[in-house]
């Protein structure tokens, strides 16, 4: 490296211009901590004249990303973009290809395109970092990658979205439906205002959970089908019964190996009051491994935003500017080995369902006679009747059963007329 470190940041939104700012302001604190000066030599964005909440040096500006390569020699690339594919994967390849070192936030790329760009960031002996990508201000993959290192990690779960969190949480505590407090997470910048879906869905805390699988257990990132549910069809009624009964939703993302088959999922659960995960609330993100001989440990931060993402992305700079070449999962790519997946039909939870009805006799007999025809136990009944409307509301909590179980069971309440809704289902945790 010269006598400055290089850098070029390739994205300018809400992570990459904040990020600017950030390594403007704590050039002087980098020297201090890795003996590096750097330098930004190189911006990019699609826009060159979009105003910008922090003032940029349009004299390095790019409008072709890719035109960088061939006019600056660069030490280190972060990619701000965030798509899986297009121009954030070219970039980011060509980089490694050209031996510059990488670090991005954007968890879509590497959880589609993470095991081939982590081959050639090894075969061209540079770095390749992602810290950000999960957890925002987390430092949960190099506490895997380091301070877990010769730990036999059996499962890693946690609150990965702090959209969706924050949602579950204000429904709770001001009584609000879903669109409306969606709406306050879109005006106070926890949703994106366009289109909020894959937070919604689970596709962003999916992403997060194939990046923290691969880490935890040394495998490639999977492509196994998967439970991804998202919380667009949590209801306040579910929010309030659940919380009559001492529980509270969260959307978690769940990471296992179960008898040495690799299980992923992101789904909302049902979680006690009482537990830690069910007092992670707000933004806030949590992440939760058990290891052997450490035992379980927990890290809980913000998730997203610029302040925590940049933390991240600059503890990736400080690895990078303080050492030598690390490999981007921890052990080397051909050590890594494919899983084989654990069949979903067989995960098991007691389950919370919610059936609206008409107010008959005979009704309830006729879930329990259901339930009971795929052995599923019931553990608590609450039917609330609504007179007025000749109608009822039941809820059941379930013993343990099978998703295949679950889904066979309640099939048939599709047709039935007494049945006004297909039930709604949400698993319990633990
Ligand atoms: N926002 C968060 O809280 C957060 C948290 C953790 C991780 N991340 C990750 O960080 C990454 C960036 O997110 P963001 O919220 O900053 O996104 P964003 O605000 O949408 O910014 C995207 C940037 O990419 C630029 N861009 C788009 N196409 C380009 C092209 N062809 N060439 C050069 N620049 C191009 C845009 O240019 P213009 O500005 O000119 O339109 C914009 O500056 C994503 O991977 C995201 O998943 C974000």
């Amino acid at each position: 490296m010269n006598k400055f470190t290089n850098i070029a940041i390739v994205g300018l939104g809400q992570i990459g211009n904040y990020l600017y700012n950030e390594l403007n302001n704590k050039k002087k604190e980098i020297e201090i901590k890795t003996g590096k000066k750097i330098k930004i030599v190189a911006i990019s964005a699609k826009n060159k004249n979009k105003k910008r909440k922090f003032k940029i040096d349009k004299k390095i500006f790019y409008s072709d990303p890719l035109i960088i390569f061939k006019s600056k020699k660069i030490d280190i690339l972060f990619e701000s973009i965030g798509q899986s594919d297009g121009i954030s994967k070219k970039i980011v390849e060509t980089a490694l290809k050209n031996k510059v070192n990488v670090i991005t936030p954007n968890k879509a790329l590497i959880a589609k395109h993470g095991d081939y760009l982590a081959k050639l960031a090894e075969k061209n002996n540079v770095n390749l970092e992602f810290e950000a990508s999960v957890a925002g201000g987390i430092p949960i993959l190099r506490a895997i990658k380091e301070g877990l290192a010769t730990n036999k990690i059996n499962k890693v779960y946690g609150i990965l979205n702090g959209t969706t969190n924050y949602i579950l949480t204000e429904m709770e505590k001001t009584g609000e439906n879903f669109d409306k407090v969606l709406k306050k997470a879109q005006l106070l910048g926890y949703a994106e205002p366009g289109n909020p879906k894959l937070d919604l869905n689970g596709f962003d805390a999916f992403a997060k959970i194939r990046i923290l699988s691969a880490l935890s257990f040394n495998t490639k990132i999977s492509k196994n089908r998967c439970i991804m549910e998202g919380i667009e069809n949590i209801r306040l009624d579910d929010i309030k019964i659940a919380s009559q009964l001492g529980l509270r939703v969260k959307l978690l993302g769940i990471s296992e190996i179960i008898n040495g088959q690799l299980f992923e999922t992101v789904h909302p659960c049902l979680v006690s009051k009482n537990t830690y995960i069910g007092n992670v609330n707000g933004v806030m993100n949590a992440v939760i491994t058990e290891g052997k001989p450490v035992g379980e440990s927990i890290l809980q931060g913000e998730g997203a935003g610029p302040g925590p993402t940049s933390s991240s992305l600059l503890s990736d700079l400080l690895s990078i500017l303080r050492g030598k070449t690390k490999y981007p999962f921890g052990i080397p790519s051909n050590k890594r080995k494919s899983i084989k997946s654990f069949n979903n039909d067989n995960y098991t939870n007691s389950l919370y369902l919610r059936f609206e009805v008409n107010d008959k006799q005979g009704v309830l007999l006729l879930i329990t006679n259901r339930l009971a025809k795929f052995k599923i136990s019931v553990k608590r009944i609450i039917q609330t009747p609504d007179k007025k409307n000749k109608k009822a509301t039941i809820v059941i909590i379930t013993h343990k059963t099978t998703e295949i179980n679950a889904k066979s069971c309640l099939s048939i309440f599709k047709k039935n007329k007494n049945i006004l809704k297909f039930p709604i289902l949400i698993r319990l945790y633990n």
